[in-house]
């Protein structure tokens, strides 16, 4: 096993780059770009999303209150049809099936009095003095556990939901150790048969990290560096160990979280990942841990990022188990972003719960040992283990020797593992690799869902949030990673902060400091074409052929057209043939005939009267459409928008959109940059043409004043406008700057709903001299409306 000291090397390395830095970082920039570039088009993980959703309403049902943030804590009520949400000072009652529905609400607010306490220590009044809703669980009562900050003194309560309404029952209890004092800092909490477990800081300097059980008598965890280093708490999960075990093992409680390495003897604090785990009967020791964890056992948690030198740190971990299987089939899907700024790759790496649970069962322990005076190394330790075996549950066994609780087990045991909590081996990935590596975005959240495709085959579909507000879905098809669509569903885009998946309603719902957003797994309405539907190889989607439809599986009895591993759409039919709509193009003036492409992966070409043109500086291939500039009589014809697009199965070619372009014979154009929109019906559109026709009229009265006054002269002069739009394309070189575009660009920054590249953009600007820049921002902001 490697050992995360290895790094030795690489920290003297780093605190050197650092004084070089200012020499070196040109060379750096020359020698990773290409670097960079190679890993993206050689690993077969550094994936684009086919499809890259901008934001629009109707991409989610969304939740948000006017004045209120963070919508960061989550309860499924599926009994209730409800969908608990936590913010700041409230807690709502959302309709399960449509979030958008306000079944109730009730406030949690701070006084003014604790609002002042708390900013007498020194705490932003307006910020952390604040309420944060941090847990919400269901009892078995049927009631709800609720916990906030409280202005930094963390509190809990009951609440209850009867006749449509919420009610917490002011009970006030302590929520020291259960809920953070600090609404910034992460933790952990989870309800099993009653009782509630906890990962947070328990006291107000932030120091006191535990992991504690508050019921029936607390337990948590001892405060020692060796325990918890600088915790930051990712997530918990239980396991029903104790179902079926020929040993009497118990169940168990999971924790994952990332910390500082105490068994690291680098110069730098180095993080490292983790997954500690606990047994639900644990009741502590009888003097030697008395009320502490004697089954507290950690392990460093790999995610092995090509030859990225620094561990990567764990962001969340969700539990995925078969409901058919023994719990020793689970997998915990987890996501992992760089501690270094200097990467912006995500990873997702998948765990068996059997892996994890043999090296605490059966690995060996890592020990502390003093070199030199006061320097301590950990290492393996090769002594002799006492029994039963330090950190393991009461089993069998121990029941055989008279323990029958943990507060039986014998001081040597429990002198083992007060000093030594942390295991040898670390827990490696299914495949010792990433699922997933991903440049972009960093991911924050992961939620999974198993889906039977067409092929009778099952597929674990990963839902994968962002730091920028966006969803990714993925799947792996044998050892082939392919990323369907990632889609914005903020306006503000803003981390998202939880994920969780209903199994009632098949749906996911998503939150952010800014709202809550609530989508379906699948969203097939998005292809318009049995080609795009096959390609997609969405497991949830497929082509029907009688409604000529891309349609849920789950919603046909009939035969659908579907090929996820493959992308095989020859089974398509031949499409519909498209009626083009008519556009018209005036002598030396521009036309735009958009094509949105329906797939990051396909290129676009373009067809005139069945011949391929290629790019010139008249014509401009941008993404979304192509631009004719000063058009002559050649222009007209009929345009074709193909995309083509390879799978495995073969190249497939579509028919976007289609137009047939006129010359207009009116004089009237005088080669102004009038741009016809692509045909859209409804009243705007015909307003904008009275207006343009008034303007026109207007325009031309004005001419013919000018002409008879002799204040221009004739003939017509279109030179200065021609020689500008050549100089700007010179410096363009549009084909190049289209295809970096979409190698840098789409997969960090889709989503962000620009239709306009910055080319066309200046294209677009007016061609007066005093307005030579366009604002890019501003352009996005406006299209996202
Ligand atoms: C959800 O509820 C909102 C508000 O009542 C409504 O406007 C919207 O159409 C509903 N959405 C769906 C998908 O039913
Ligand atoms: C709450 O939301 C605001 C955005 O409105 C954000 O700036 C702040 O960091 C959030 N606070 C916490 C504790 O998440
Ligand atoms: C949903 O999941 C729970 C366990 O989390 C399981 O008990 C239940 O049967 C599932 N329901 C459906 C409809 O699949």
């Amino acid at each position: 096993m490697t050992d995360c000291c290895g790094n030795h090397k690489a920290q003297i390395y780093f605190s050197m780059n650092k004084r070089a830095m200012h020499l070196l970082l040109p060379l750096i920039i020359c020698w990773l770009l290409p670097q960079a570039m190679m890993l993206e088009e050689d690993s077969p993980l550094g994936c684009v999303p086919r499809r890259s959703v901008p934001y629009h309403r109707d991409n989610a049902n969304l939740f948000r209150e006017e004045g209120v943030f963070n919508y960061s804590t989550m309860l499924l009520r599926e009994d209730l049809d409800l969908l608990l949400l936590g913010a700041r000072e409230a807690v709502y009652a959302l309709d399960l099936n449509n979030i958008s529905k306000k079944a109730a609400s009730v406030k949690w607010e701070v006084t003014q009095d604790q609002e002042e306490k708390c900013g007498d220590k020194g705490k932003d009044r307006k910020t952390e003095c604040k309420n944060y809703i941090r847990i919400l669980h269901k009892t078995e009562d049927n009631r709800m556990y609720v916990c906030g900050t409280n202005a930094f003194d963390p509190e809990c309560d009951y609440m209850s939901y009867n006749d449509g309404k919420l009610t917490l029952e002011k009970k006030a209890e302590d929520g020291k150790g259960k809920c953070p004092f600090d609404p910034s800092q992460r933790h952990a909490s989870l309800m099993f048969e009653n009782n509630l477990y906890s990962a947070t800081v328990m006291n107000f300097l932030g120091f006191e990290p535990v992991l504690m059980r508050s019921t029936p008598g607390p337990i948590r965890s001892e405060f020692k560096t060796s325990w918890l280093h600088e915790p930051t708490f990712v997530s918990m999960a239980e396991m029903p160990e104790s179902e079926m075990s020929p040993v009497g093992d118990d169940d168990k409680v999971y924790l994952f979280f990332r910390e500082i390495a105490v068994e690291c003897d680098c110069y730098n604090k180095l993080m490292v990942s983790r997954v500690a785990r606990v047994c639900k009967g644990d009741l502590g020791g009888q003097r030697t841990l008395q009320k502490k964890w004697t089954s507290f056992l950690k392990a460093r948690l790999d995610c092995p990022v090509l030859e990225s030198q620094l561990p990567y740190i764990i962001q969340d971990a969700y539990r995925w188990c078969d409901p058919q299987r023994s719990w020793r089939d689970c997998l915990f899907y987890a996501v992992f972003t760089p501690q270094s700024e200097t990467s912006d790759l995500s990873a997702v790496c998948v765990y068996r719960v059997s892996d994890i649970s043999r090296v605490f069962a059966e690995g060996k322990y890592k020990t502390p040992v003093t070199v030199e005076t006061s320097f301590v190394k950990w290492v393996m330790y090769s002594g002799e283990v006492p029994v039963p075996r330090p950190g393991a549950c009461i089993d069998n066994e121990a029941r055989k020797a008279g323990i029958t609780q943990t507060l039986d087990l014998p001081d040597p045991t429990l002198q083992f593992i007060k000093v030594r909590p942390l295991m040898d081996q670390a827990i490696q990935p299914i495949g010792q690799k990433p699922l997933l590596v991903r440049r972009g975005a960093a991911f924050s959240r992961i939620v999974v869902n198993e889906v039977q495709a067409g092929d009778g085959e099952k597929y674990q579909v990963m839902f994968i949030g962002t730091e920028e507000g966006t969803i990714l879905k993925a799947v792996n098809y044998d050892g082939e990673m392919f990323i369907i669509e990632e889609v914005q569903l903020f306006q503000t885009p803003g981390p998202i902060k939880i994920l969780k998946f209903s199994n009632v309603t098949g749906q996911l719902y998503a939150g952010s400091d800014y709202g809550v957003a609530q989508i379906p797994l699948a969203t097939c309405e998005r292809s318009s074409s049995c080609m795009d539907c096959v390609l997609a190889r969405d497991p949830y989607c497929g082509w029907d052929k009688a409604v000529r439809k891309c349609i849920p599986l789950s919603s046909s009895q009939r035969e659908i057209i579907q090929s996820v591993k493959e992308g095989d759409a020859s089974l398509c039919p031949e499409a519909d043939p498209i009626k083009p709509p008519n556009e018209s193009i005036w002598p030396g003036g521009n036309l735009k005939l958009h094509c949105p492409s329906p797939s990051n992966l396909a290129e676009t070409t373009w067809e005139r009267d069945g011949t391929t043109l290629t790019p010139i500086p008249r014509l401009q291939f941008l993404q979304d459409g192509l631009l004719i500039l000063n058009a002559s009589g050649s222009d007209a014809g009929r345009y074709r928008c193909l995309s083509v697009e390879h799978s495995k199965a073969g190249t497939y070619t579509t028919t976007v959109a289609e137009y047939q372009v006129g010359i207009s014979s009116t004089s009237s154009g005088r080669g102004n940059s009038i741009f016809p929109e692509a045909q859209r019906d409804g009243p705007s559109v015909l307003g904008l043409q009275v207006v343009i026709g008034l303007l026109v009229v207007c325009l031309l009265a004005l001419l013919a004043w000018n002409f008879y006054k002799g204040h221009l002269p004739l003939p017509w002069n279109c030179r200065k406008k021609g020689g500008k739009q050549s100089q700007e394309q010179g410096d363009l070189n549009y084909g190049d700057a289209q295809r970096s575009d979409k190698l840098l660009v789409s997969g960090r920054d889709n989503g962000t709903g620009t239709n306009l590249t910055r080319e066309e953009a200046a294209l677009y600007a007016p061609d007066e001299n005093d307005v030579p820049n366009v604002n890019i921002p501003s352009l996005q902001f406006v299209d996202d409306e």
